[in-house]
Formats: C-alpha cells, sequence, structure tokens
C-alpha cells in the first residue's frame, strides 16, 4: 500500500481554495486536512496550487483509423503534458463507434497506449436501432454523439462530412427524426446525448467557395447552431433525455440554448479555448489552424460565451481537439480539413481566463467538476476530496507558459493557441497517485484505464 502526503501547496477543494495537506493511499485521495495533519511519503508542493485532474470531455484521438494525424499515445502524451488526466474520446474514429463490438476494440486498443484515464461516446447513425444502443452502454458508453448533417460511409464506416446525398454509399446523416425515434430508448439509459449542432438546412443554404474569412462566417451563420439546439432540444425536453450541447460558438447558440433550459430542458453546455479567446481578426495572423467547425466568429460571441461561463450558464470547456497533419492544414482554407488539436493547453488557458475574470479557481470547475458531472464520473473524478482519485495536477503560478509548437506532444504542432501566453506552468501530473508527468518529461508507463459512467450495469 503506498501512502502518499502532498504538502506545501494551495489545494482547490469543492469548498474552495485553501491550505491543505492531502494525503493518497493506492491512487485515492484519503483525507485533505489541515497543515501537519497527514501522513505519508512527502511530496512536497509548496508554492504550488494542487488542482483536480482536467477531464477534456471532447476530443478526436484518430485512433483507430488515422495514425499520421494522432494516436491514443500522442494525444494522452499531450493530455498528460497539459494536466488532463482523463479524455473522452468522440466516436468518429475508423471503424466508428456504432456498435459494442467497435467500442471494445477500440477500448482495448487505448488501453495498450493510454497515459490517462479515457472514457468513449458512441456514434448514433440514421440508421441506429434501440437495442444497438443498449448495448453500446452496456459496453460502457459515457453518452451518445450525434453529427446533424454528417453522413456515413457504410464501406469505409467513417463519418464524413459531405453534404452530397447523390453517392450511394453514403448513408443519410442522423436527423431530428433519427432523435425522436431514439428518444425513449436515450431516456430509459439515462446516458446524455451530445449533438454537433449544425442545422444542414441552413448549412446547405449558404454554401460557397471559401476565398476568406469571411466566406467561412456567412457559410457556417449562427443561425445554423441556434437552430439545431432548439430543435434538438424540443427532442430532449419532451422525452426528459440530458441534452449536451458540443462546442458552442454563438450567442445566437447560447441564447437558444438559454431559452431551452428556462422551457425546462435538462441542457448542459460545453464551449471551447479557441471560442473564448479567439475571433475573426485572428485569422490574418493563424491561418487555417484557425478553420474548425462551428467556425471561431466575431468578438461579441466571444463575449457572450465568456459571460455565460461566468454566470456558470456554461459548465464545461473542452477542447474539439481535432488535429489533422500540419501539410493536410497548409493547404488553402477551401481544402485545410477543419480542426485544431487543444488537449494540452486547455488547462492552462482556463486558468488564464479565470484569472482575467478575477478567481483563477474557476478553471477547475469549468475543466474538471463540470465534465466529470456529464461524463457520470462525479463520485470518482473532478475533484480534491476523500475517496476520489488522486488525479492532481501541481501548477505553479509564478511561472508563465507561451504556447509553442516545439512543446506540443500531439501530431499536429500548429494549434489555433499558437502564441498565447499565459501566466501559470504545469509542474507536475498525477494519474490515480501515479506520476505521469513531471518538470517537463513524460513517465515512460502508460497507465491508463477505461471510465465508465456511474450507475449503468456492466454486461
Ligand atoms: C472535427 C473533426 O475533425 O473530427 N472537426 C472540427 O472542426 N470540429 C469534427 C467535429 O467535431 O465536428
Ligand atoms: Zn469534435
Amino acid at each position: 500500500m503506498t501512502e502518499l502526503l502532498f504538502r506545501g501547496a494551495t489545494v482547490y477543494t469543492p469548498d474552495g481554495p485553501g491550505e491543505f495537506d492531502v494525503t493518497v493511499s493506492d491512487g485515492v485521495i484519503t483525507s485533505v486536512g489541515p497543515r501537519g495533519s497527514g501522513r505519508g511519503k512527502a511530496v512536497d508542493v509548496s508554492g504550488n496550487w494542487l488542482l483536480p485532474g482536467g477531464i477534456d470531455v471532447h476530443v478526436h484521438s484518430r485512433d483507430p483509423g488515422f495514425p499520421d494525424k494522432e494516436d491514443f499515445g500522442t494525444l494522452t502524451a499531450a493530455a498528460a503534458a497539459g494536466g488532463v488526466t482523463t479524455v473522452v474520446d468522440m466516436p468518429n474514429t475508423v471503424p466508428a463507434v456504432d456498435s459494442a463490438g467497435a467500442l471494445e476494440s477500440k477500448a482495448a486498443l487505448a488501453r495498450s497506449r493510454s497515459r490517462v484515464d479515457f472514457g468513449l461516446w458512441a456514434l448514433i447513425r440514421s440508421s441506429s436501432t434501440a437495442e444497438q444502443l443498449v448495448e453500446l452502454a452496456s459496453a460502457g458508453a459515457v453518452g451518445f454523439k450525434a453529427y446533424l448533417g454528417y453522413s456515413f460511409s457504410v464501406n469505409r464506416k467513417q463519418v464524413l462530412h459531405a453534404l452530397d446525398a447523390s453517392d450511394p454509399d453514403l448513408e443519410a446523416p442522423p436527423d431530428y427524426g433519427t432523435l425522436t425515434r431514439l428518444a425513449p430508448a436515450i431516456a430509459e439509459l439515462g446516458l446524455p446525448l451530445v449533438i454537433h449542432a449544425e442545422d444542414p438546412g441552413i448549412l446547405h443554404a449558404f454554401r460557397r467557395p471559401f476565398e476568406t474569412y469571411e466566406d467561412v462566417l456567412e457559410a457556417r451563420p449562427a443561425e445554423a447552431e441556434s437552430v439545431a439546439i432548439s430543435a434538438t432540444a424540443s427532442v430532449a425536453r419532451q422525452h426528459d433525455i440530458h441534452l449536451h450541447i458540443a462546442h458552442v460558438s454563438s450567442a445566437l447558440g447560447l441564447q437558444a440554448a438559454e431559452e431551452a433550459i428556462a422551457a425546462g430542458t435538462r441542457l448542459t453546455l460545453e464551449t471551447c479555448p479557441q471560442y473564448l479567446w479567439r475571433t475573426e481578426a485572428d485569422f490574418a495572423r493563424l491561418g487555417t489552424a484557425m478553420k474548425m467547425n462551428p467556425p471561431v466568429r466575431r468578438a461579441s460571441d466571444q463575449q457572450a460565451l465568456r459571460d455565460a461561463l461566468r454566470r456558470e450558464v456554461i459548465s464545461v470547456v473542452a477542447t474539439d481537439h481535432a488535429p489533422h497533419t500540419d501539410d493536410e492544414k497548409a493547404q488553402d482554407l477551401e481544402h485545410a480539413p477543419p480542426g485544431t488539436p487543444g488537449v494540452q493547453t486547455l488547462y492552462l488557458s482556463c486558468l488564464e481566463l479565470a484569472r482575467h475574470m478575477g478567481d483563477p479557481w474557476l478553471a477547475a470547475r469549468w475543466v474538471s467538476e463540470g465534465p466529470a458531472a456529464l461524463a457520470g464520473l462525479s463520485e470518482s473524478k473532478g475533484r480534491i476530496a476523500p475517496g476520489y482519485d488522486a488525479d492532481l495536477v501541481v501548477v505553479d503560478p509564478k511561472q508563465s507558459t507561451t504556447f509553442s509548437p516545439k512543446a506540443m506532444r500531439s501530431r499536429q504542432k500548429h494549434g489555433a493557441l499558437e502564441g498565447l501566453k499565459v501566466s501559470f506552468a504545469i509542474t507536475s501530473v498525477y494519474l490515480r497517485g501515479v506520476p505521469i508527468y513531471a518538470n517537463g518529461r513524460l513517465s515512460t508507463r502508460s497507465t491508463g484505464r477505461m471510465v465508465r459512467p456511474a450507475g449503468v450495469p456492466i454486461a
């Protein structure tokens, strides 16, 4: 039995920050008490902050499927270096996670290479059945993701962003009909439904070639987001489903979500650091690193998103970590694929934003406590409290970090937050009491386990 004593840090607990000793036994926090009260092998973290490990509920590992872009090894190296001790992976890997069998093989693969704990989202296709969802839930899915407007290649078993429905290999995207049909099964399972909220009808009406960033904004108007949110919220409310909106990017989308919440929808909201830190004005400098779906919009949208975080209407900040190769991203605006890496810079960018808002500790709520609740992990992760996993991040508040390509552990080096300077640095990171990162070095061991939401029976 290994007993550890973290001493000297300012510790963020569910009741706020304080000067505490934290003891850990066999990977679990056993006490959070006054200085001098704990026993165990001392880990001196004096002058630092001790925070709960980050949980990034929106990452794309690309594994299996796209090893040139990323895999669970590189993804979780970046996560560990950034203080993210749990990632929840999206199902648009290849083969897509649309069945219990696909989920189980992906879990086996992730287990073999993951440096942090991981959970898996399951895919809703327009052809998905209630039975398949039940099987996915018993295989351990954290919840279900529907990509409105994204078709499915049946031969390649791949989610594709193709609005052209003429190809016979392409299965139609899941739509409001699909969600209404599957809603009773989702309600019965009690797992969250996540949507990529851009209404395909609106996107279709505004299609255009991308020459300038203004074309991108005109092609993906905020109405696409607000309409998708209102429509899915209406279905979710009727069936009392927990609806989670991935990557909210616009003031109009937020407004639709707030109206739905006021009407009684069980709805949670996620936004991403890129929408909180960047605006259209940054495109001239960042180029296609900033191309993603939905797009980074205007200063007024950024302001509305920051304000919603402050008002606690948004409870989750996740990254939509969606790497491609730097070569793919070097293409022009029309051809470069959408997405940016982000998992490594999640925690620090949130600490910095929370500091700007006057309370840096808020970051732990956005990246750990809120995400734990979404993923059904509120009883094991997301807090520094007795009984919780000892997923701990040691942060030095006197040292700054500038996000630079050479520090990136992901395969894609250029991300949307490149160049951002934050007044914190991550010193070391512990996963269930085991050091996985310290002073710029990763431990060589892969120790990640699969997490499953509490309360779902195991098959
Ligand atoms: C994502 C990807 O590349 O997988 N890209 C993106 O721009 N967000 C797809 C997605 O999450 O919608
Ligand atoms: Zn995504």
